[in-house]
């Protein structure tokens, strides 16, 4: 029974770590590097306890119970005395290597030594210390005292009995175990930092804006924050190593740590804990984000009317959600009614207008170049009668938002004047965090049509994301090539759904599992805007899992 545990490095991590033994009642050895760090260490402890005594979660003989649980100090020595040991120090294999040597000629023979890293083979550290089949990976996540997950990462050396008594040890935590085996980033890493990876290169790229990168997440997704916050609390020191790691172990482009990551870690921006990364904060430490070059401005007032164009349960719906939140709309259902939209700021125009050709722009094509070399894709503003009538009453200077199904992206009317104000949208569900109304930018559209579209979206009540007109716009571009990671780990054989669920809802607060959300976007459009992403982009990491095939196919969901 493991009743007495250490745990060596007090940064982030390891304090939480510390915090979760000792609330769970079990003795704490706690050591760092020198007497300061130590003193560091046990701050942390005292200020999340803190935290809960003055939201009258723990009262404070509670707190100074815990607090007395742990004997803080900076000598290895005093592992002596441990049944299980966790490292927590940086992610450089030679720094965990050198701990676990150390340890061999300090801890007991029935010891367990347990590593923290987020990627770092297990394998390699177990093979440099005396007896490998006692080192076992115990991965948690960041806040530790908040997410439920632990990986158990066994090696193929690793003593079965021992890897079963720190999956009991887990749940005695009050956490969720996953017991996997030793891959790169195992099963939350490899997936969660190769979608954060992404979701920065989208950034650089100019995909779209930082806070409209978020939000796609947060509010598009229902995800708890979007990426780059996400990155910014995690540290970005530590995203960057497990780039290095996924990427020397897949050889995958879209892992590789992107530039800008590179360059803000060694400008010293490693997101909270430095007070700078993505974002600027408050101070060091905080997560109160304040104001920099990179804010955008927030969208203006809408002045004037909002047309509303269509008919249907959908457009009905929009008409009230406008009303209610105070815009003044006028609703045309047919060509005849269309003069009365003459002087609205901006027209919302649902299923009115038509793409041209065969193919979907996004969807249900297979995406090879042969079918698309074909395609003349067009915007077909003479395609619906009420359409034209429309134009013609607003004027070609007047904005027309079209509302289109899913990640359509839109192609050219072919007349300038009419290109410059027609701006694709796509409405998402409404989330905890919001709704979003993804506005598309083009080359074609102007800025200040866009910049309408924005301010109806933020009248309405609305998230506005504006992105590239790419397949995917923002949200899906982010989120199907996450999911199709997922389709691909379950392919490999490495983790079971009922595990990769597991890894992203109790390890990453995601409200919904990769699988669930898979089931609800269907497989078939999934594997189409990941076809149309990889027939404008030609990454690999695109192609479509094997395995989604087989689900569209057998019209089956991934969850039964
Ligand atoms: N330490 C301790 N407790 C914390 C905390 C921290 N750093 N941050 C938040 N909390 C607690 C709060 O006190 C609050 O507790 P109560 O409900 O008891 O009041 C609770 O968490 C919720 O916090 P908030 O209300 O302030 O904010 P929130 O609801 O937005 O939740 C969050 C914050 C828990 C961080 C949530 O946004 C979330 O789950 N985000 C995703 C985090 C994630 O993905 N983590 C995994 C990163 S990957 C990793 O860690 C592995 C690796 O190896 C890199």
């Amino acid at each position: 029974m493991i009743n007495t545990v250490g745990v060596i490095g007090l940064g982030t991590m390891g304090a939480g770590i510390v915090e979760v033994f000792a609330k769970a009642g079990l003795s704490v050895i706690a050591v760092d590097g020198s007497a300061e760090l130590a003193e560091r260490g046990k701050g942390f402890l005292e200020k999340s306890l803190g935290r809960a005594v003055s939201k009258g979660k723990l009262d404070e003989a509670a707190r100074d119970e815990i607090v007395g649980r742990v004997s803080f100090g900076d000598d290895l020595g005093a592992m002596k005395d441990a049944d299980l040991v966790i490292e927590a120090v940086p992610e450089r294999l030679e720094i965990k290597e050198s701990i676990f040597t150390t340890l061999d000629g300090i801890v007991r023979e029935d010891c367990v030594l347990a590593t923290n890293t987020s990627s770092l083979s297990i394998t390699e550290i177990a093979r440099a210390t005396k007896v490998p089949s006692r080192v076992i990976g115990m991965h948690f996540f960041n806040p530790a005292p908040v997410q439920p997950l632990v990986e158990v990462i066994r090696s193929v050396m690793s003593d079965e009995t021992l890897v079963e008594q720190v999956r009991e040890l887990a749940e005695r935590l009050g956490k969720k175990p996953v017991v996997v085996g030793d891959r790169a980033g195992f099963v939350a890493n490899a997936l969660l930092v190769s979608y954060l990876a992404r979701s920065i290169r989208a950034y650089e790229s100019g995909l779209a804006s930082r806070s409209d990168i978020d939000a796609a997440m947060a509010a598009g997704v229902g995800l708890p924050m979007g990426p780059l916050t996400l990155c910014d609390l995690v540290g970005l020191d530590v995203i960057h190593e497990v780039c290095g790691v996924l990427y020397n172990a897949t050889g995958d482009p879209s892992v590789a740590s992107p530039s800008i990551l590179r360059q803000l870690v060694t400008a010293g921006r490693l997101g909270r804990k430095s007070g700078h990364g993505f974002y600027t904060y408050d101070g060091v430490g905080s997560g109160t984000v304040v104001d920099d070059a990179a804010t955008t401005a927030p969208a203006k007032p809408l002045e004037g009317k909002v047309g509303l164009v269509g008919e249907g349960d959908l457009v009905d719906a929009l008409g009230s959600e406008l009303s209610d939140a105070g815009v003044e709309v006028v609703r045309v259902v047919s060509a005849d009614d269309a003069a009365s939209l003459k002087g609205v700021a901006v027209t919302l125009a649902v299923d009115a207008v038509e793409l041209d050709g065969d193919c979907c722009g996004g969807g249900c094509c297979g995406g090879d170049d042969a079918s698309h070399g074909d395609v003349e894709s067009g915007l077909e503003i003479g395609a619906k009668p009420v359409l034209r009538a429309v134009r013609d009453a607003i004027g070609d200077a007047g904005v027309i938002a079209a509302l289109g199904e899913g990640s359509v992206e839109t192609a050219s009317t072919g007349d300038p004047t009419i290109d410059a104000t027609i701006v694709p949208v796509v409405l998402h569900e409404k989330q905890r965090a919001g709704q979003v109304l993804e506005i598309g930018r083009s080359v074609a559209i102007s800025d200040e049509a866009v910049e309408t579209v924005r301010s109806l979206a933020a009248a309405a009540g609305w998230t506005p994301v504006v992105g590239k007109d790419r397949a995917g716009l923002v949200v899906d571009a982010l989120l199907y090539p996450h999911l199709n990671d997922a389709a691909k780990m379950l392919d490999s054989g490495y983790a079971t759904v009922e595990d990769i669920e597991t890894a992203m809802k109790a390890g990453c607060g995601y409200p919904q599992g990769l699988f669930e959300l898979l089931d609800e976007a269907g497989p078939d459009d999934v594997h189409g805007v990941l076809s149309e992403m990889h027939f404008e982009t030609g990454e690999q990491h695109l192609v479509p899992s094997p395995l989604l095939t087989e689900h569209i196919l057998a019209d089956r969901p991934f969850r039964n």
